[in-house]
């Protein structure tokens, strides 16, 4: 190689610590892991260095419902989150926490710095507060009617229904989402970070080049909307860092949340004398300083925390990669269709390292959402990795091991590995650039060549001729020599197949050793390296993921289990979910099913899922509780005609009886539609 040695420390978004990683969270944990190992191979000094965010009122909030110190519950937390990424093969250099001594000193130490530059501000607000829990409420712990379109139970920001936003005073009859309480207004001191004293050091750091072209773009219409004081300061109760000389005042967790980067990195460099905070951080630094982070963060990582460090004296990022949001067979992640998938469920069921390559196939420098179609997923995995890489070493490597003492060949005629060699520069732009699916695709052709050459020479045939054997040995040899350039281009994004890959080969991977002369080297017999993803594993993967089995259970008991068991995988229907065996007339003759008038719908407030539905059979009124409030308001549904099973036996709830089920189709959640009859029907009468 013939650039000098970088230094580089990485970082990725750090996970809050009250909830599980998912695999959207996976995306940026792979998609960083797999540069940073690149640099690594590469021979750069790279660190990549991450932690779980620990602070906040939804974490305080949490551990108080569990009944636990938040000390108890984010140690918890922590310990999965590593476990999660140790299973995924994320190898971070260092995972602290920002609850800690060092990200605490940090914090100080650069509030401090801004406060005596003249860059923090106090103010006085008045915010909604709980008397009951006696805290003031951020915005997501207010909720209430919303003031547009009236739909109830909606959080104080913006409304799930109609999509309004607005500020949590504005709600009509607002409620502490804590207690339950009816919020006061009431003044606090406030203080405040005054960003747009930086507008000037911002422009030129945004002009500094390295930023993604959407990001700058972002990044310009914020300017043009103007740069406001941004509020930094919590009042207690809070779970944080008290801030200096103010007692009661907490740094609000997104001050110190990046802190967290720096305050994991002194950790790192505590246990590791080698290494000097100050070379990366120190405003004079000539390492290279990036953060990768998901698109809904990068106001936080572009315009705060540049502009914090400028005004503490300390260097700036060197540039932040913002990625897309994960989407699952099309649509957001859904608890209801079981496309919410926890990193856990995922490692109990699939080979981390499919999740890897898919992801790595379908990533590229741009801020653009991923969709993980579980279907393409299986395919792309078992026809590339299983079909093309692995293929090329399975159907070659038993003839060197049984006929040719493990030993390779010399070839001939290298030009293949050659080519595959000269290519070394432009995989390594592509990883470096962050077009990982330029790089796939671009190692994929070269395995679809490989695999045409052992094609065309057929060594499965050379070697049943008593005159051929030599050449049967250098074809097998130069396919493996092929594959053996492949993997090494591979190891950044699969790192356990690299491995089982350099015990057989007997020997270690690496960027400088592509051009090795493989002649004469001895491997060991080949063992499968991979196996094909099994779609019964995706699909009961799919199930495990299926939020709140008791409404399921609830459902399944209703007959309903059609409804919400529809899988998510193919999002076909029929295919999913094929026709049920035929039955007789008389099976049919048995369900009485009317047209009902949707008299009254209300909400039960003990159950997130059911409505309370009054149906009006033309005369008698039965009660039904159904499983569609996530797809219907009740006011939406009052005076409507719908379909019920009338004669279901009745069936006592936590919440009353219900006798009876309304007739609906779709996966769940949103997706969920209940049956109208044609206009003219009227309640009471049989549909036959
Ligand atoms: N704690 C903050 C980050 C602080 S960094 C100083 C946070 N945590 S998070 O747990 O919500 O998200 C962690 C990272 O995962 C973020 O970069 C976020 O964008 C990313 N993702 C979370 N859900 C995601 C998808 N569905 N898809 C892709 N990335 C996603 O934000
Ligand atoms: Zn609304």
């Amino acid at each position: 190689m013939t650039h000098s040695q970088r230094k580089i420390l990485v970082t990725s978004a750090l996970p809050y610590a009250n909830g599980p990683i998912h695999l959207g969270h996976m995306l940026e944990y792979i998609q960083t892991d797999i540069w940073s190992r690149f640099q690594k191979m590469r021979g750069h000094q790279c660190h990549y260095i991450c932690a779980d965010d620990a602070h906040g009122t939804p974490i305080m909030l949490k551990a108080q419902q569990l009944g636990i110190e938040p000390e108890q519950m984010i140690a918890q937390v922590q310990q999965e989150h590593e476990q999660d990424f140790a299973d995924f093969n994320i190898q971070f250099d260092n995972f602290h926490s920002t609850h800690s001594p060092e990200n605490r000193e940090l914090a100080s130490d650069i509030y401090i710095k801004l406060r005596d530059n003249g860059y923090i501000k106090s103010k006085t607000i008045s915010q909604l507060f709980d008397p009951e829990k006696s805290m003031f409420l951020p915005d997501r712990f207010v909720k209430g009617t919303c003031p547009k379109c009236k739909s109830e139970d909606q959080y104080g920001d913006n409304c799930d229904s109609c999509g309004a936003t607005y500020s949590p005073t504005d709600l009509i009859n607002p409620k502490s989402a804590v207690s339950g309480a009816t919020p006061v207004m009431k003044d606090s001191e406030h203080f405040f970070f005054d960003l747009p004293a930086f507008e000037g050091m911002l422009q030129e750091w945004i002009n500094s080049g390295s930023l993604q072209q959407e990001m700058a773009n972002k990044l310009g219409e914020w300017f043009e909307q103007g740069l406001q004081q941004w509020d930094i300061s919590r009042d207690a109760p809070y779970f944080g860092f008290e801030i200096p000389d103010a007692p009661g005042k907490y740094f609000y967790v997104w001050l110190d949340a990046p802190i967290g980067y720096m305050g994991s990195f002194k950790n790192f460099c505590d246990k590791n004398p080698g290494i000097n905070f100050d070379d990366f951080w120190a405003k004079d630094s000539t390492a290279e300083v990036y953060h990768f982070i998901g698109k809904d963060i990068v106001y936080f990582h572009s315009l705060f925390w540049p502009a914090m460090l400028y005004g503490a004296n300390y260097r700036q990022p060197t540039s932040v990669y913002a990625h897309g949001y994960v989407t699952v067979n099309g649509a957001k992640m859904s608890k209801s269709k079981g496309t919410f998938i926890k990193a856990r469920t995922y490692l109990d069921n699939l080979d981390p390292e499919y999740l890897r390559y898919y992801y790595a196939a379908k990533l590229s420098s741009r801020i653009d959402d991923l969709d993980l179609n579980l279907e393409d997923f299986a395919q792309r995995v078992n026809s590339d990795l299983v079909g093309k890489l692995v293929n090329l070493a399975s159907r070659t490597a038993g003839f060197i091991s049984k006929r040719f003492d493990g030993k390779l060949a010399q070839v001939s005629d290298n030009s293949l590995a050659e080519s595959f060699i000269a290519k070394q520069e432009q995989i390594a732009e592509y990883y470096e650039s962050r077009e990982y699916g330029k790089a796939m695709r671009e190692i994929m052709a070269m395995a679809d060549i490989a695999n045409g050459y052992v094609a065309d020479q057929a060594p499965w045939q050379l070697v049943k001729h008593e005159d051929k054997q030599q050449q049967a040995h250098e074809v097998c040899s130069n396919a493996l020599n092929m594959f053996r350039i492949l993997v090494t281009y591979l190891k950044p994004v699969l790192p356990r197949l690299s491995q089982d890959v350099e015990a057989f080969l007997q020997m270690e991977l690496t960027w400088n050793s592509l051009a090795t002369d493989m002649t004469g080297h001895e491997i060991l017999p080949f063992k499968a390296l991979m196996q094909r993803v099994d779609l019964d594993k995706v699909a009961s993967m799919v199930d495990a993921s299926k939020e709140n089995l008791q409404v399921t259970q609830a459902a399944k008991a209703d007959n309903k289990a059609p409804v919400l068991d529809a899988k998510a995988v193919s999002g076909n229907p029929l295919e999913d979910d094929p026709i049920s065996e035929t039955i007789e007339f008389d099976d049919f003759a048995k369900l009485d099913l009317r047209i009902a008038r949707i008299a009254k719908a209300e909400h039960v407030p003990e159950a997130n899922k059911l409505l309370k539905l009054q149906l009006d059979l033309g005369g008698e009124t039965k009660q039904v509780f159904a499983g569609i409030k996530s797809a219907y308001a009740p006011e939406d549904l009052e005076g409507k005609l719908t379909v019920m099973v009338a004669n279901l036996a009745p069936r006592k709830m936590r919440f009353g009886m219900s006798e009876g089920m309304v007739l609906a189709a779709g996966p769940g959640g949103k997706d969920l539609w209940i049956l109208e009859p044609h206009e003219g029907a009227q309640p009471g009468m049989r549909v036959k």
